[in-house]
């Protein structure tokens, strides 16, 4: 695997080829990341995954500072893996080497909803960064993950709307075998938070069963977890049932109708803020 930390070199380790597969990363890498990189692996050649922990997305009371940068240990797990061929890891002056004026900016109703709305400018922190990934790694294929559902959805629509010539590629949430979505701020939750920690996932995994057992009372739904888990501990920023296709709130004759749904939740235990979302 090559590693490179400028946009220079990158190029030219590229130079002509047609289909770059792509797997952006803010580093610290669990088997979730990884598993982007076999699926990537699938659908181009070569394959480049970036680690580049963005400013922009972070809010001024956010863990920027304390996001976890372990890029010799990322290294030694991407070599093992085989799936990488270059990995692209540059600092910040490489990817903001003046302030950056333009940004990419989705519309309140996508990027000012759930995630946006307790993360303002999140959503622009990351549209701007991977348009700008994008166009150094000019990949045809980039891969994501659906445990950060909306950023996919974002993602997506942002090549839409701008025409991007790059196919991109969903991966399932990749899970601990007590049901937690793997990610890289798990490492923050002391020993009792991590044992609670699957009952996010149990939570949604309640709602599913409400709603396939013919519940379609919205609020009802959301009220029951959001209850559910601020009993047992949980400081709940959302729980929210949702449509897959623009993640607007559903009516009840869609609910009944089996329109496809995702239930999305944000919650803290402690200072730890996790997300997960739950197909329905
Ligand atoms: P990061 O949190 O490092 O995640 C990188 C990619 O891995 C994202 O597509 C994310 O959805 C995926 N991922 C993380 N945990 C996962 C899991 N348990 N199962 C499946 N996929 C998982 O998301 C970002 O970085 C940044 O916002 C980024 C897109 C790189 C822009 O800065």
């Amino acid at each position: 695997m090559k590693v490179v930390h400028t946009i220079e070199e990158l190029r030219d380790q590229l130079r002509g080829q047609l289909r770059v597969a792509f797997v952006p990363t803010m580093g610290n890498l669990h088997q979730g990341h990884l598993s982007l990189m076999k699926l990537a692996r699938q659908h181009g050649d070569p394959v480049v995954a970036s680690i580049f922990v963005n400013r922009l997305q972070f809010g001024p009371n956010e863990d920027f500072d304390q996001y976890p940068r372990t890029l010799a240990a990322d290294i030694e797990k991407l070599e093992r893996e085989r799936d990488v061929y270059v990995l692209f890891a540059p600092n910040e002056r490489e990817m903001y080497p003046e302030p950056q004026s333009f940004q990419i900016q989705p519309s309140a109703d996508l990027g000012g909803i759930l995630e946006g709305e307790f993360r303002p400018g999140f959503f622009t922190g990351v549209s701007t960064v991977v348009l700008k990934l994008f166009s150094c790694v000019q990949p045809s294929v980039a891969v994501f993950g659906k445990k950060d559902y909306q950023q996919l959805m974002v993602v997506r629509r942002m090549c839409r709307q701008f025409q991007l010539p790059v196919n991109i590629l969903a991966h399932e949430t990749v899970r601990d075998t007590d049901g937690l979505a793997l990610s890289s701020r798990n490492m923050y939750l002391q020993p009792e938070h991590r044992a609670e920690a699957p009952q996010l996932y149990a939570a949604l995994q309640g709602v599913k069963k409400r709603v396939e057992e013919g519940h379609a009372d919205l609020d009802a739904l959301e009220r029951h977890a959001i209850d559910h888990l601020r009993d047992r501990g949980w400081q709940v920023d959302y729980v929210s049932l949702r449509r897959q296709r623009d993640l607007l709130a559903p009516t009840a004759g869609e609910i009944n109708a089996r329109e496809p749904l995702v239930v999305l939740a944000a919650a803290k235990l402690g200072s730890t803020r996790l997300i997960d979302n739950l197909e329905i």
